[in-house]
């Protein structure tokens, strides 16, 4: 029986207009451009700004933008996964919320949190939904606002992080090209260095958390860059490795874009050419689940049918994973 593979057929982002500087920055706490460049690599990063506006605002754009772009209707769309960190609300999932803000009526969805590797789970997932042949059109969409878990007083933290989103259109094939292989893991060990304190079924929202900021995001950078430079690289080797690449093979790495120093790492490890490697993490930030389609979008009109590629991200969790795809079009 010929095999069947899910092969992205499209892809579309989005980003809020505001540009938060890392000047603007410097005057809210007390840090610099040239630490933020040197430690980080981030020049700026996008914020969603107006009342009411959550993750699915971002989500919808993205999603609207792929069908468009894809000549897909909404009707035809049988499943939407949502990979993110800040959900519209506790429940119901905003991935629900997408699919009625974009006129999805046939489809079921879900959201799915695996931190900054929650795109790649959700690819993963959704992936093997095509390949069973179960379903023929399939939306992932990673959308963060990570503005509303950061605290905009706490130096450590608040110059990483960024608002976006990215949608992906997943349809089958016959032909040789698609998610050819995905390895993904996760420790929970790593929950104590990175993980929001309150709001929770643990901790429920109370004044006490409000007032001692439990509520954003806390971590712990160096145990987590640590974690996060090593298993990164593993898991891109380990993958190339399981598929005969090595580094010639490899047209581009799609790293999620946490910190350069991590890119670089994990690049080098992987024996890759600086030039083989999507870095947007200067304009954007880190967009926690919207990193990887952000840059497979941004970089869309570069990569041929047939490209050998690699995501791999490292998250919260701890997540890590990779995925190694062919990509399956050419733009024009
Ligand atoms: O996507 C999810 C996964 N997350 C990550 O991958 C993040 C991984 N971690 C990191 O990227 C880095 O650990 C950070 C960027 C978060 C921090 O960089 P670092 O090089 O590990 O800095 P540090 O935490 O060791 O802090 C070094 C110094 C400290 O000062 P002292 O104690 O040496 O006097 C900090 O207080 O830098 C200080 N510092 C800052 N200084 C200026 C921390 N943040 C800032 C800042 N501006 N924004």
């Amino acid at each position: 029986m010929t095999k069947i593979r899910a092969a992205i057929k499209g892809i579309y982002g989005y980003l809020p207009e505001y540009i938060l500087t890392n000047d603007e920055l410097s005057r809210m706490v007390d840090t610099t451009d040239e630490w933020i460049m040197t430690r980080i690599g981030i020049k700026e990063r996008r914020i969603l700004k107006g009342e009411g506006k959550g993750t699915s605002d971002l989500g919808t754009e993205a999603v609207k933008g792929l069908l468009a772009k894809t000549k897909t209707s909404p009707e035809e769309i049988e499943l939407l996964i949502c990979a993110t960190v800040t959900p519209d609300m506790q429940f119901p999932a905003t991935a629900n919320i997408i699919c009625d803000k974009v006129g999805i009526k046939n489809a079921f969805s879900y959201d799915l949190n695996a931190g900054c590797s929650g795109f790649l789970f959700a690819l993963d997932a959704a992936s093997k939904y095509v390949e069973t042949g179960l379903f023929k059109k399939v939306i992932v969409v990673g959308a963060d606002k990570m503005s509303s878990i950061t605290d905009y007083t706490d130096r450590a933290t608040c110059p990483i992080f960024g608002d976006g989103s990215g949608a992906i259109l997943l349809e089958p094939t016959t032909e040789d090209f698609g998610v050819m292989d995905s390895i993904l893991k996760v420790d929970g060990v790593g929950r104590i260095h990175l993980h929001q304190k309150a709001g929770g079924s643990v901790k429920p929202p109370s004044h006490a958390t409000v007032d001692a900021k439990e509520h954003f995001i806390y971590q712990e950078g160096q145990p987590v860059f640590k974690w996060a430079v090593s298993k990164m690289a593993d898991v891109s080797l380990e993958i190339m490795k399981k598929n005969n690449l090595t580094a010639d093979d490899i047209a581009w790495l799609v790293p999620h874009q946490a910190n350069m120093r991590i890119i670089d790492a994990t690049a080098n490890r992987m024996n890759l050419d600086k030039g083989k490697v999507m870095i947007n993490i200067q304009k954007y930030g880190n967009t926690t689940a919207a990193t990887l389609p952000l840059c497979l979008w941004e970089w869309e009109p570069q990569l041929k049918k047939g490209d050998n590629i690699i995501l791999s991200s490292f998250g919260a969790g701890f997540t890590w994973g990779a995925i190694y795809l062919k990509w399956a079009y050419n733009v024009n």
